[in-house]
């Protein structure tokens, strides 16, 4: 072994230097650089895995991954994997503890009958994950459960078991000789990360990898992580409802804009084929406040409940409080409303919420927002047979979105009979198609005016 070596890196970038410094000259981060033991590892033991050598080949000789291409048996990963499991590759699944991480992974593991899986924890014993098996109530006799953080120790099963597939939960808890820190540490995320990079290039066999996520919602571990893994997928959802959406941050074969949708359930995640049905069910009474945006998420359309309350201030500094959609967005839109169109919100609490626990980003929500707060303001309630999408701007005007018919087909195909969209989004659209009525609107008074 060679010489003991100290090295600082930077927690949030994974910048390595040889001292300490006070502000990351990387990613500009103040106090984020830790020390961390290191002894280089030797040409020689540098991950021993028999490396298959590659060889210079023709680009026309190579065939296409078309076939590589391993269904996983589940519709919604196949889509946000861009057709199904590339082989070689290496797949990071990101998310807070208690998302639903393992127990995905696991389904998946025990849902691909006819491919042999080994299923690597460090977390968990295996009666635990037994456990949790049977509650998934799946059984598939070819996955195998590996207790095991030694890097080393998992090639040499590997071997053994000569799986298809290989899962591992979570890179935070491997560790490799190569590095004396410990596990979870960026050093040893690193090193570990990129063995079992190499060991998936060269065999050829892919690696489903979970990875844990800090407060501030990046992946643990420093963005070399998110640099040396060919696929990244992102599970979000609030934990105390039910929907999960895994999303694709990065993907070397397939597009980002892919998600899949699943509800977590007693017995497991349940694939959510028509998120649309289930984010609008409970609404049986009409209420104030309640507008419903027309959405589209990834490239997937789905519609979706902001409910709004408007209250007068109690104390001297109103309430401004926003979930699932961005709070600076939301003062941005009562100062839009104020300014352009009359209303006195300056002494108002404003709550706004996003039903089903979901994140949304898609500035096509605005319109439905503003529709909300007003619909609470002046407490008249909004027809339930009508949603909205569109972006306000700040002079009040109200701009088009990406993917309309995407949205008036699915907004038509849930049985809404109106739509209100931006008229810019109108152009090149043929009306006709669609059984729904299209009411345009160019400024934010027009807005009121249909509310009112
Ligand atoms: P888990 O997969 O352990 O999360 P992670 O690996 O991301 O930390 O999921 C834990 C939560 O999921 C836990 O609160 C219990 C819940 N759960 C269900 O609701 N249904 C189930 O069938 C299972 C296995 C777990
Ligand atoms: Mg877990």
């Amino acid at each position: 072994m060679a010489k003991a070596k100290s090295i600082y890196f930077c927690n949030s970038c994974g910048h390595q230097s040889g001292k300490w410094i006070g502000k990351c000259p990387s990613c500009g981060e103040w106090n984020s650089f830790e020390e961390e033991v290191i002894s280089k590892p030797s040409a020689k033991d540098a991950g021993n895995i028999n490396m298959i050598k590659s060889v210079p080949t023709a680009i026309q000789d190579i065939t296409s991954d078309k076939e590589k291409r391993i269904d996983t048996n589940s519709p919604e990963l196949n889509r946000v994997l861009g057709g199904g499991l590339v082989k070689g590759s290496i797949v990071l699944f990101g998310g807070e503890p208690g998302i639903g991480k393992s127990t995905l992974l696991l389904q998946v593991a025990l849902n691909l009958v006819g491919k042999r899986i080994l299923y690597i924890s460090g977390e968990e014993s295996q009666q635990q994950i037994k456990m949790r098996g049977d509650r998934i109530g799946i059984s598939n006799p070819e996955c195998y459960l590996l207790n095991e953080t030694f890097t080393d120790n998992i090639f040499n099963q590997c071997k053994e078991v000569e799986p298809d597939i290989i899962v591992i939960d979570s890179i935070q808890t491997l560790y490799s000789d190569v590095i004396d820190s410990s596990p979870g540490s960026i050093s040893q995320i690193r090193e570990t990360a990129s063995q079992l990079q190499r060991y998936a290039k060269s065999t050829n066999i892919p690696v489903l990898l979970i990875g844990h996520i800090t407060k501030d919602g990046q992946l643990a571990g420093p963005k070399v992580l998110e640099h040396m893994v060919d696929t990244v997928l992102q599970f979000e959802g609030d934990r105390h409802y039910g929907f999960r959406i895994l999303r694709s941050v990065k993907n070397r074969f397939g597009s980002t804009s892919e998600l899949g949708i699943y509800e977590m359930q007693s017995n497991g995640m349940r694939e959510v084929v028509n998120p649309s049905e289930i984010l609008l069910s409970q609404r049986d009474e009409i209420t104030s406040g309640v507008a419903i945006a027309a959405m589209v998420e990834g490239q997937r359309p789905l519609l979706i409940e902001t409910q709004a309350l408007i209250g007068t201030a109690a104390y001297g500094t109103p309430q401004r409080s926003s979930t699932g959609f961005d709070l600076r967005r939301l003062n941005m839109l009562l100062a839009v409303l104020e300014k352009r169109s009359g209303f006195k919100l300056s002494t108002k609490d404003v709550f706004l919420n996003i039903a089903g626990g979901i994140k949304v980003d898609d500035p096509a929500i605005d319109i439905a927002v503003v529709a909300a707060i007003i619909s609470s303001l002046e407490d008249v309630s909004i027809p339930p047979n009508i949603c909205f999408a569109g972006e306000i701007g700040l002079s009040g005007e109200i701009r088009a979105v990406s993917h309309v018919e995407n949205r008036i087909s699915e907004a038509a195909k849930l049985g809404f009979e109106n739509i209100v969209l931006s008229k810019y989004s109108l152009k090149n659209i043929n009306l006709k198609n669609y059984k729904i009525k299209v009411i345009s609107v160019s400024k934010v008074m027009d807005l009121v005016e249909i509310l009112l």
